[in-house]
């Protein structure tokens, strides 16, 4: 049978020959990506996310243990753990090679409106460095202190990957090694029809595909031949971080340590939470559903999980979700060989030729189901995942929405306010307005100093004057 008459027989099989109208023009390119997709496991995922739909909060949802290096965790009724041991071990870990860096950038950053794929946003508040060199330049500053290369892995989508590429060529990989960067695209899902689960049609016999959300990071990682390489050089903890995070700590000796800890960890998924600013802040948090740990999106928590408080008066569930892990690779993979993450619905609206005219038609309204995987579902699968609460300004200042909240500039005050507490720290005055920020524009780059013990004091100035703008 030839390629084409394989992919009709497909397409029949699963009630989608819509998608190969007799007669359709199919270049090779148009082929390669029929033949990508999973048709066979199509007719089931319709089943249960078009036709039918799980809906409501889960049932029997508690609060995901965690643990913390806070001393006053134990008043909260926290396991406290040592600092000192947990750092050690993680930096016995970075010592050793055995840690890489990967960065999840294949999401298509609908809410911000960035033109380009999102690391490539300037997102430093004085310099406007974008997101991308700003891991580079934690990358460099760990080789400088742990005395190797690191790698970087990057997964990027099919609609950004071209110019994610460019990018990196373009500023020289920021002074790394274009050999220890390796960019490869996640997987691809069809959007189906919301009415009847048909697959929505770009053009004939080409389907409208969206990234299978960062959950396919864990495949793709696998398939692009990545944790073979990491394998094949002593790398056994990946570093998991979001592309949206400048305050990302890439390499957090006392989070990877906890990661490695037999005690608490079974090294192979481990997070980073910190507690909820708000009952109604759009976060997922960590919790047991049915026993079994993950992350419950803010969505699907009733009004009552939302205000519910402990003994103690803080919300039960505070444990937001930072969207950084630690993963091991052997685990990895296990989920993407034998062990696949389940699929979410998402209503969306994608552009598509009408059935009835054979025009392009821009909705109004969500006509589509995506379907995305999530990498927190893999927790449940692990034997022992861990979770570290860590101190929310230090680690955390998304830039998702064009404004307000989690925007550039509530990400560039939280930048400010971080680095004006480092220079508070090592005896600078810092100017702060009567709501506690800092009055000031600041930024730190890794390369200057990873933490406030960094910073050289004889490199300081004395004051930082309201209004001024520092980058060090
Ligand atoms: P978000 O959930 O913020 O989605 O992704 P997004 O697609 O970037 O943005 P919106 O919702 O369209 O505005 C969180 C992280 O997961 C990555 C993103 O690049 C970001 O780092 N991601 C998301 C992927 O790598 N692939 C996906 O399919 C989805």
């Amino acid at each position: 049978m030839d390629r084409i008459a394989a992919i009709r027989a497909l397409l029949e099989d699963c009630d989608q020959s819509h998608v190969l109208p007799d007669g359709a023009q199919l270049t090779d390119q148009m082929l390669h990506r029929l033949e990508s997709i999973e048709w066979d496991s199509l007719p089931a995922l319709i089943n249960e996310h078009v036709r039918t739909r799980r809906e409501g909060s889960p049932a029997n949802l508690e609060p995901a243990p965690h643990v913390t290096v806070d001393p006053e965790g134990e008043g909260r009724g926290v396991e406290v753990l040592d600092p000192a041991q947990l750092q050690e071990q993680g930096e016995a870990l970075l010592a050793a090679g055995r840690v890489a860096a990967f960065a999840v950038a294949g999401g298509q950053g609908t809410r911000l409106g960035w033109h380009g794929p999102k690391g490539t946003f300037p997102a430093s508040p004085v310099t406007g460095k974008p997101l991308f060199r700003l891991f580079a330049e934690q990358i460099l500053a760990a080789q400088k202190k742990w005395g190797h290369s690191i790698r970087w892995y990057i997964m990027t989508s099919e609609a950004n990957d071209a110019a994610t590429r460019g990018f990196f060529l373009d500023n020289r990989c920021f002074g790394l090694d274009r050999r220890q960067i390796m960019i490869f695209p996640q997987g691809m899902m069809p959007a189906l029809d919301m009415r009847d689960g048909k697959v929505l049609l770009e053009a004939p016999g080409v389907p409208a595909m969206s990234p299978d959300g960062h959950g396919g990071s864990l495949k793709a990682l696998q398939r692009s031949g990545a944790l073979d390489q990491m394998e094949g050089r002593g790398v056994d903890v990946i570093s998991y971080f979001q592309v949206d995070n400048p305050l990302v700590q890439i390499f957090d000796p006392i989070f990877l340590g906890l990661h490695v800890d037999a005690g608490h960890s079974s090294g192979e998924f481990t997070s980073k939470m910190a507690s909820k600013l708000r009952s109604d802040e759009k976060v997922g948090v960590f919790a047991l559903r049915d026993g079994k740990p993950g992350v419950v999106e803010y969505s699907d928590l009733s009004s009552e999980e939302l205000e519910a408080v402990d003994t103690s008066g803080r919300l039960l569930f505070r444990a937001g979700n930072l969207a950084t892990h630690a993963i091991g690779t052997s685990f990895v993979r296990r989920v993407a060989g034998e062990a696949p993450l389940p699929w979410h619905r998402a209503d969306k609206k994608v552009a598509c030729i009408s059935p009835a005219t054979g025009q392009l038609i821009h909705p109004e309204e969500p006509n589509a189901v995506k379907l995305e995987r999530f990498v927190f579902d893999a927790m449940a699968l692990a034997k022992k995942p861990a979770i570290l609460e860590v101190d929310r300004d230090a680690h955390f200042a998304p830039i998702k929405n064009a404004e307000g909240e989690d925007s550039p500039a509530s990400s560039n005050q939280l930048q400010s306010d971080l680095y004006g507490s480092w220079l508070e720290e090592a005896g600078v005055k810092i100017p702060r307005r009567s709501d506690g920020h800092v009055d000031a524009v600041i930024e730190i780059s890794p390369t200057t100093a990873m933490t406030p013990q960094d910073l050289d004091s004889g490199q300081l100035p004395d004051a930082v004057e309201p209004g001024e703008s520092l980058a060090l």
